[in-house]
């Protein structure tokens, strides 16, 4: 077995996989932490009054475009490292005017809530901007509603593309029936809804990750979450104190391992310090559908978040559907998923999921084009993918298409491959995982 990091041009480097006969995974692994938990801290404690303390800070690439974007708003962040981040919050609505454009780079999480958080500074100017991914990804969803309460935005395309120009002004409450279960969506609108005056109310068509709401409520701001119609109100203006966040491991990036272990035989794994709020475990619904082998050990509380460690062993997989309201508890696992239908008996059918068509890539056409290049027999649905497994994979060349989680989903399916796979642009994997190839390397054993 060799994993091999070539240098291709100065931004991009090739990933090139050779499986060795006798592959298994083994160790106890921790992950990074939660990227979603790690921009609401960073932006929660940059809009909060006094300090805030991040424990376990995931510091890839997208936090590390939260963070600077809240430095030029004015909050004061101390170095990023895993062990211990402060922030120096400067007050609810208290955020400076910046001399430059705001770059959130690949980032859609960056971009979406801190629009909510900028639309709602009066007498305040700002521009924002991403990279190619992030200037090509739809902001209508946040737009139309932030102008509903009265937000003063303009962009490219009818106001619905980066680069954006906004003008702070004061909002006014609405409540909004977001069309899709997006928890970017109904975070910005909260957001906006701490600084306005009255009830801000989002409902959604089906619950979406909820951990804006546990960290606000955390904060000090005043919430009421009705389960059993999706809907969140937030009352403004609100009262925000920093607190102290410990980042429980992303199950987003666990979901590697556990597929890699799932799939490889004889392997185990455990990995620890998981966070599985059950608004992101659809992840481990369905692979315990296909008959994977996973338990959760050492379950507990921390600072809110509920966490496990995982121990995966390795077993024969089988098709299922994965469709409705599982997939948003799912959505960001799904190219890892289908690496798992590829290796599973039967036919895996998902449904429901035209949202991954304006991730970081199209991630419907991206997955099933670079893995019907090894092989697999993938078939792209107008919201899904049809999976026929057992099909054996034959390593090739393959494209990340600059998305971390394609990057890292075809290197595990290299993992069951035979021959050479060489993952091109595998940089990308820094985004949310930058020690996944020493992880890779750590847990083969031939
Ligand atoms: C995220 C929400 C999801 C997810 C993204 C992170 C968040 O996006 O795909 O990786 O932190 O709120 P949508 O809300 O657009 O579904």
């Amino acid at each position: 077995m060799s994993v091999v990091i070539t240098q291709e041009t100065n931004r991009h480097q090739n990933l090139v996989i050779n499986r060795a006969t006798g592959l298994s995974l083994h160790g106890r692994i921790r992950v990074p932490g939660d990227k979603s938990i790690s921009h609401r801290a960073l932006m929660l404690g940059a809009i909060a009054s006094g300090e805030t303390r991040i424990q376990g800070l995931l510091l890839g690439e997208d936090p590390r475009s939260t963070a600077s974007c809240f430095q030029a708003l004015g909050a004061e962040i101390s170095e990023l490292n895993s062990e211990l981040v402060t922030v120096k919050g400067i007050g609810l609505g208290q955020l400076q005017e910046p001399v430059d454009v705001l770059n959130a780079g690949n980032s859609g999480t960056t971009l979406r809530l801190m629009l909510g958080i900028l639309a709602a500074h009066p007498r305040r100017f700002f521009a924002v901007t991403g990279d190619n991914s992030l200037r090509s990804r739809p902001m209508s969803r946040v737009v139309k509603p932030l102008q509903q309460m009265g937000a003063q935005i303009w962009g490219r395309k009818d106001n619905s593309l980066a680069p954006l120009a906004i003008q702070g002004q004061t909002l006014k409450p609405i409540h909004y029936n977001s069309p899709i279960a997006s928890a970017q969506v109904k975070s910005c609108i909260l957001l906006a809804g701490l600084m306005t005056e009255g009830e801000t109310t989002v409902t959604e068509p089906a619950l979406s990750r909820d951990h804006s709401e546990r960290m606000l409520q955390a904060f000090g701001a005043k919430l009421s979450v009705e389960p059993d119609t999706h809907s969140v109100t937030v009352t403004g203006p609100a009262q925000l104190q920093g607190q102290t966040v410990i980042v429980p491991g992303d199950i987003s990036s666990a979901a590697f391992w556990l597929v890699a272990a799932a799939i490889v035989p004889d392997s185990e794994l455990i990995i620890e310090n998981v966070g599985v709020n059950p608004t992101r475990t659809g992840i481990l619904e369905a692979l315990s559908m296909m008959n994977a082998d996973v338990q959760l050990e050492n379950q507990r509380l921390v600072a809110g978040e509920p966490v496990a460690d995982l121990r995966v062993r390795s077993s024969q997989l089988t098709s299922c559907t994965i469709a409705g309201d599982l997939i948003p508890r799912l959505i960001d696992e799904i190219p890892i998923l289908t690496v798992a239908a590829v290796f599973a008996q039967g036919t895996t059918v998902i449904r429901d999921a035209e949202e991954l068509r304006v991730k970081e890539s199209d991630r419907i056409t991206v997955m099933a084009n670079q893995l019907q290049r090894m092989g697999a027999n993938v078939t792209e649905l107008p919201d899904g993918l049809e999976i026929v497994g057992g099909t054996l994979l034959t390593g090739t060349d393959v494209d990340s298409h600059t998305d971390h989680r394609i990057a890292m989903s075809l290197a595990i399916a290299a993992l069951n491959s035979t021959g050479t796979t060489t993952i091109n642009r595998a940089e990308a994997a820094a985004i949310s995982y930058p020690d996944f190839v020493p992880t890779l390397e750590q847990v083969c054993r031939t």
